[in-house]
C-alpha cells in the first residue's frame, strides 16, 4: 500500500475519488482532466437539484420526481457519455486516456481500484436516508472514544454495547435471523469478518492449506480476498458443484446469491464441512423473510441494509465460543478493533430504521417498505427495458411469502444477472460497453462470459438511464 500512496500524485487521487463517488456518467469522448472535472461538478449540481427538489415530494409522488430525473437525464444525455456499473474500467478508460502515465502508476492505481469495485455502491439508498433528515445525525465529542476498549466483559471486547442491542433488536423486529446463544463479533465490513471466519475456521495445525469453495455463479472478490496473502491456512478451490477433493473443506454459502439473487444452500454436503453463511442480501427490500436463519456462522453488512457502505460496519453471529474468541483474535491483529465512531453511528442508524418499522410507529414510512418498492419499481423498469429490446434476459423467480412484509412477492436483486441471448454474442460485458454501458463480465463470477452483473442500487437519475440505454439495443 505505501507504494501504492507514493506513486499517487494529487491528480490520481482525484480520479480515484471521482470514480468512487459521483462519475457514474462519465464523458469517454475527447476526454481531459478539465472535462472530467467539470463533468463532475456537473454531476454535483444535477445531484443537489434533484435532492432538494425531492425533499418537497412526498413518497408517494415518485412518478412526478422520477420524470424530473428524466427531463435532466434526457438534457444530460447526447449519447456520449458512458454509463458506468463498473468502476474499475471506468477509471481504466480515463487513465489511459492520460498523457504522461507510466505503465507502473496504472498498475498501481488499478491495484488500489480492485479493493473497492467489489460491490455495487448502494446509492438508491441516499433517498430514504434523506427524508429521515436529522432522526440519524449524532454528535460525537472530542473526549469520546479514545480507549481501545468497549466492554472487556465481552470476548469481543471491540463490541460496542449501543450497537450490538440495535443488531439484536433489529433482527427480531425483521424476523430474518436468530441472535439467541449467539456471539455478536462487529466488523469493518463484512470483508474482514469473512477473513476473520478463514481465519478462525481452518485447521491451525494441517499440512496443508484447508479448501474454500462456493457454487458458482459466486461473489467475484472470494477468490482475490482468499488468496490475496497466499495463506498456508486456507486455498480458493472455485466452484463447489465440481469440488471432489476429501477432506476438510470451507463452502462460502451466500443466500440470496451475489451475483443472480437466488435462494441457495450448501452443495457439497460432505461431513467435513464448514460452512459460513454470507446474508448480507437477506433483508425484505430484496427477497422474501421466509424463517429466521439459523447457521452456526452467519455474516451480515451495513452497506447492503441499510445503505450505508462507507461506515465500514459489519457483523457475525457465531454459534461456537472458539470459533468468536479465533475471530475476534483476528481483527485484534487486524485492525485492533473496529472503529468506534463507526459502531456509534450505526448503532443510531439502525435505531432509526428499526423505530420505523415498529407496528405502531409514528417514525414515517418503514425503511424496507420504501426501499422495496424502489426496488419493485427499478425490477420493473428493467423487465420492460429486456422485453422492449429482445436481446437479453434476466432471471426470473417464484414468489415467496414474507413473513416480514406479510404478503408474496418475487425476489428483486441487489444485482441483475444480465444474459445477452444471441447466438453471435459471447461477450457480453464487451457487447455492452459497445452501446456505453459498463458492467462486470460473468467470467469473474466463474461463470459464461454471455453474462454480467448490473448494479440495481445506483441513483435513480444513471439507473433510469441505464435501462433507457437498455431499451434501446435492438436487433438491427
Ligand atoms: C445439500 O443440503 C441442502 C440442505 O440440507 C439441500 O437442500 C441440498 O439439496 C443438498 N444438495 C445436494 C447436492 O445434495
Ligand atoms: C410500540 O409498542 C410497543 C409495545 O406494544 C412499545 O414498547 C413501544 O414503545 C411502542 N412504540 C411507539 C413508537 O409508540
Amino acid at each position: 500500500m505505501e507504494k501504492i500512496f507514493r506513486v499517487f500524485s494529487l491528480k490520481h487521487l482525484l480520479l480515484v475519488s471521482i470514480a468512487l463517488n459521483v462519475s457514474l456518467i462519465l464523458r469517454v469522448m475527447n476526454l481531459s482532466e478539465k472535462e472530467i472535472l467539470n463533468s463532475w461538478s456537473q454531476e454535483e449540481e444535477l445531484a443537489k437539484g434533484h435532492v432538494s427538489n425531492n425533499r418537497h415530494l412526498s413518497s408517494s409522488s415518485s412518478s412526478s420526481s422520477s420524470s424530473f430525473a428524466n427531463t435532466r437525464i434526457e438534457a444530460e444525455d447526447g449519447g456520449e457519455k458512458v454509463i458506468n456499473l463498473d468502476h474499475v474500467i471506468a477509471v481504466a478508460i480515463i487513465m489511459l486516456s492520460l498523457p504522461g502515465l507510466t505503465k507502473t502508476d496504472f498498475i498501481d492505481v488499478m491495484l488500489l481500484m480492485f479493493f473497492f469495485q467489489c460491490s455495487g455502491d448502494p446509492t438508491m439508498y441516499e433517498k430514504y436516508w434523506q427524508q429521515v433528515g436529522d432522526k440519524t445525525t449524532i454528535v460525537i465529542p472530542g473526549w469520546q472514544s479514545l480507549s481501545y476498549f468497549s466492554d472487556v466483559s465481552n470476548i469481543c471486547w471491540f463490541l460496542e454495547p449501543d450497537f450490538a442491542k440495535e443488531v439484536v433488536r433489529l433482527h427480531r423486529v425483521v424476523g430474518n435471523a436468530i441472535t439467541e446463544n449467539r456471539h455478536l463479533v462487529v466488523g469493518t465490513g463484512s470483508t474482514q469478518l469473512f477473513q476473520a471466519a478463514l481465519y478462525a475456521l481452518s485447521p491451525q495445525d494441517a499440512l496443508e492449506p484447508i479448501s474454500v469453495v462456493s457454487a458458482a455463479p459466486f461473489y467475484s472478490s472470494y477468490p482475490s480476498i482468499t488468496d490475496c496473502l497466499k495463506s498456508g491456512l486456507y486455498k480458493w478451490a472455485g466452484d463447489a458443484h465440481s469440488f471432489k477433493k476429501d477432506g476438510p473443506y470451507i463452502e462460502l454459502v451466500t443466500s440470496p446469491n451475489n451475483p443472480d439473487g437466488f435462494v441457495r444452500q450448501s452443495v457439497v454436503n460432505r461431513s467435513e464441512g464448514i460452512l459460513v453463511h454470507d446474508l448480507a442480501y437477506y433483508w425484505p427490500q430484496y427477497t422474501s423473510i421466509s424463517f429466521p436463519a439459523d447457521h452456526d456462522l452467519m455474516l451480515f453488512t451495513v452497506s447492503k441494509s441499510t445503505g450505508h457502505a462507507g461506515m465500514r460496519i459489519g457483523w457475525a453471529l457465531v454459534k461456537d465460543t472458539e470459533v468468536a474468541k479465533k475471530m475476534t483474535k483476528y481483527i485484534e491483529l487486524n485492525t485492533i478493533g473496529v472503529s468506534k465512531d463507526s459502531q456509534l453511528r450505526a448503532a443510531k442508524v439502525l435505531k432509526v430504521l428499526s423505530n420505523s418499522c415498529e407496528p405502531n410507529s409514528s417514525e414515517g414510512e418503514c425503511f424496507f417498505e420504501f426501499n422495496h418498492r424502489q426496488m419493485a419499481t427499478r425490477w420493473k423498469q428493467l423487465r420492460m427495458a429486456v422485453q422492449k429490446s429482445g436481446l437479453f434476459s434476466v432471471p426470473e423467480f417464484p414468489p415467496q411469502f414474507c413473513t416480514f412484509l406479510g404478503r408474496d412477492f418475487k425476489p428483486q436483486p441487489a444485482f441483475a444477472w444480465l444474459k445477452c441471448e444471441q447466438e453471435e454474442i459471447d461477450d457480453c460485458e464487451s457487447f455492452l460497453r459497445g452501446k456505453k454501458i459498463l458492467t462486470r463480465s460473468g467470467r469473474h463470477f466463474g461463470f459464461s462470459s454471455k453474462y454480467v452483473r448490473i448494479s440495481m442500487l445506483d441513483r435513480d437519475q444513471n439507473y433510469n438511464l441505464f435501462v433507457e440505454r437498455l431499451s434501446n439495443i435492438i436487433i438491427s
